[in-house]
């Protein structure tokens, strides 16, 4: 029989509090005492998996090396998402908002559409997008189109680049859907050229200040709600400051920005709330209305 080798692992609080004010200070990643034991079980394994015997050797190693560092960052990600993983949102970006910036937008020359789904895990989200762009953009070859999809995880980015599901995580999407923007192969349903080349994938860190140029919508789902308040807020702002007038930040079905300091106006379509930053002419009309000159 194989023997089993286990290594006494030693890991004291005040390791785990480094370990955990580490994460933070790069990833921005909070693990607070709600995900407390999620985290100290996730370390543990890290430990045994590594071979090492205490906390320090792993603090030593992870600040020694960025491989190492990204390792554990790895095991401590949460990547759940699906295709469509909130059908009234999609439905918004497909009845409202496509069709709002499609007008705007009708007579510039090129006419152009920029999306982001920021921390965008394996795929399935920024793939929604570009199916529900491909559904709703009337004349979709005369626009030019970019979908950028970040994560700060590379072993995310490589599934979602690969673009190859399986039929069960693809069953949110229509028949039709399935058919027309994948092809059935072997290993999977692999996403079609047509759909690949609409996204542009990057491997970004959100708490890094990273130039991105200007936005019709950003999708932020369900990634900034592990971070805290001052670094969601930082984030939120060059969200904000990113966006086109006129333009839509998404975010999960359980955040919203209530109490939150930033410009966006709660938009409530189809029973989901999104947010939109107010164009130009709005704020300045509003502002005259406040005088009393309107
Ligand atoms: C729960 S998933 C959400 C995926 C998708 N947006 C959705 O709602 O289905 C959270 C994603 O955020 C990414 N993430 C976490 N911290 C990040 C950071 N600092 N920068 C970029 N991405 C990050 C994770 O790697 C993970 O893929």
């Amino acid at each position: 029989m194989k023997q089993q080798t286990i290594t006494a692992v030693n890991l004291s609080d005040t390791e785990l509090g480094e370990i955990r004010g580490l994460i933070e200070q790069r990833s921005a990643i909070l693990f607070d005492a709600s995900r407390e034991r999620f985290f100290s079980t996730r370390v543990r394994e890290h430990l045994e998996e590594r071979g090492l015997a205490s906390g320090t050797a792993l603090l030593r190693q992870i600040r020694g090396s960025s491989i190492e560092y990204e390792a554990l960052l790895e095991r401590l990600l949460t990547q759940e998402t699906s295709f469509v993983r909130y059908p009234a949102v999609f439905d918004a970006l497909d009845k409202k908002i496509l069709p709002e910036v499609q007008e705007r937008k009708f007579w510039e020359n090129p006419r152009s559409l920029r999306i982001w789904s920021a921390g965008c895990s394996t795929g399935e989200e920024p793939y929604s997008i570009a199916i529900t762009v491909c559904e709703s953009l009337k004349f979709a070859e005369a626009w030019e189109i970019e979908i950028l999809a970040t994560d700060i995880s590379r072993r995310a980015l490589r599934h979602a680049e690969r673009g190859l599901y399986s039929k069960r995580s693809i069953q949110n999407l229509s028949l039709p859907q399935a058919e027309t923007y994948f092809s059935d192969t072997k290993h999977g349903f692999q996403v079609k050229p047509r759909i690949r080349r609409m996204i542009s994938f990057a491997q970004m860190n959100l708490s890094e200040s990273v130039y991105v140029g200007k936005l019709d919508c950003i999708f932020c789902m369900n990634v900034l709600m592990y971070f805290s308040d001052e670094r969601r807020l930082a984030i939120l702002r060059r969200f904000y400051d990113a966006l086109e007038p006129g333009g839509y930040f998404f975010l999960g079905h359980s955040e919203t920005l209530t109490n939150v300091p930033v410009k966006f106006e709660p938009v409530v379509v189809g029973g989901c709330r999104i947010y939109r930053k107010i164009a130009l002419a709005e704020s300045r009309r509003a502002a005259l209305m406040m005088e009393g000159s309107l």
